[in-house]
């Protein structure tokens, strides 16, 4: 496999440490919050990547289904018009790349000159998905960054002088709330050079119904999804949570148009963390605040592309109009 480039550390005991340090610290201050919180960029070790596979494949999780449908159908126009000289294709947390090999096949089919370059914190998923991609598609030149999104980023700014165009599908973005968001782009913005363009997958709002299905599966997954993260705590951090005492719970906020997904303690318990050398209180049905998953409409879309400086090129959307991957251009 082509060597992967790890951005935080140059060895891999220092890497270990460094990761592991992060996910100490981050638990420690969310679970120290007034309101307690866990970051969902750590869902995704070995078993919370399996899962959240599993959830992509579940009828009720709409949105793969719809990112698929758009992908197929607008991938010659999406390639004609990203396709004009030798480009980086960076990939923003690719999870499995189901969708991305779409893009990549049908890039491939147009002669396109480009090297396939995603950026992921989870080395599973990461690995995983390089090995796959070298298998499957013969001719493909795969260069992949482990590390957090900005910090590949940079190191691709100092790196390399192709084009960029920068995929962050699978509605990755409405993880965050509106200010990290409108954070975000500008960052992307800053980090990205003229003509460099980015596609962003945005889940649209929708019948509140249908959201409330898709983070809340009728076979439980997406629940396991969550407890996993305390799970992995108690392997990684030496916490004694009992995760039969954690329900989850989630819910639509309609004034921010965010699903909003919780753990809330089914009883008052304490619960000790050896590497934080702490223990934290937990009152009966006190919630962990997992993620958002904020839903958009095309109007604020806009707005955020006109606030960070971007220029839209085109919106691409599915048959049931639910979702929407916007292609966007620095100009
Ligand atoms: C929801 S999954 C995969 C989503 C995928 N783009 C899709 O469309 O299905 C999110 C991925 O982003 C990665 N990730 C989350 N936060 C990250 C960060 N700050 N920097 C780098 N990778 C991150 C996770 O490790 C995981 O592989």
């Amino acid at each position: 496999m082509t060597e992967m480039i790890h951005v935080e550390a140059q060895d891999k005991q220092a890497e270990k440490i460094n990761l592991h340090d992060e996910f100490k610290a981050e638990v420690h201050a969310g679970l120290s919050k007034p309101r307690k919180q866990l970051s969902s960029k750590f869902f995704y070790d070995e078993i919370g990547s399996d899962l959240f596979n599993r959830i992509t494949r579940h009828p009720d999780y709409y949105l793969t289904q719809c990112e698929l449908d758009i992908l197929n159908t607008h991938k010659n126009e999406i390639a004609e018009l990203i396709n004009s000289r030798a480009f980086n294709l960076v990939e923003l947390g690719p999870g499995e790349g189901i969708k991305t090999k779409i893009l990549l096949n049908n890039l491939l089919n147009h002669q396109a000159n480009f090297t396939y370059t995603p950026i992921d914190i989870s080395t599973a998923y990461l690995q995983e998905l390089s090995t796959k991609i070298e298998n499957e598609i013969k001719g493909i030149s795969v260069a992949p960054i482990h590390g957090d999104y900005f910090h590949g980023l940079n190191w691709l700014k100092t790196h390399s002088n192709k084009k960029n165009v920068v995929l962050f599908l699978g509605s990755s973005i409405g993880n965050f709330d509106l200010i990290a968001t409108q954070h975000f782009l500008k960052h992307l913005w800053q980090v990205l050079n003229k003509q460099d363009e980015v596609i962003l997958g945005f889940d649209l709002r929708k019948d509140i119904k249908i959201l409330l299905r898709a983070y809340d599966d009728d076979q439980g997954i997406t629940k396991q999804f969550n407890l996993n993260l305390l799970r992995r705590i108690n392997d990684e951090l030496g916490a004694n949570f009992n995760i039969k005492q954690f329900q989850h719970y989630a819910t639509y906020n309609v004034y921010t148009g965010a699903m909003e997904s919780y753990l809330l303690s089914k009883i008052k318990q304490k619960v000790d963390i050896a590497a934080c050398q702490q223990s934290y209180l937990f009152d009966a049905l006190e919630p962990i605040h997992m993620e958002y998953s904020h839903k958009y409409l095309l109007s604020q879309i806009e707005e955020l592309a006109k606030e960070s400086g971007f220029a839209i090129v085109k919106h691409f959307f599915d048959k049931k109009q639910f979702f929407v991957d916007t292609l966007w251009r620095k100009e």
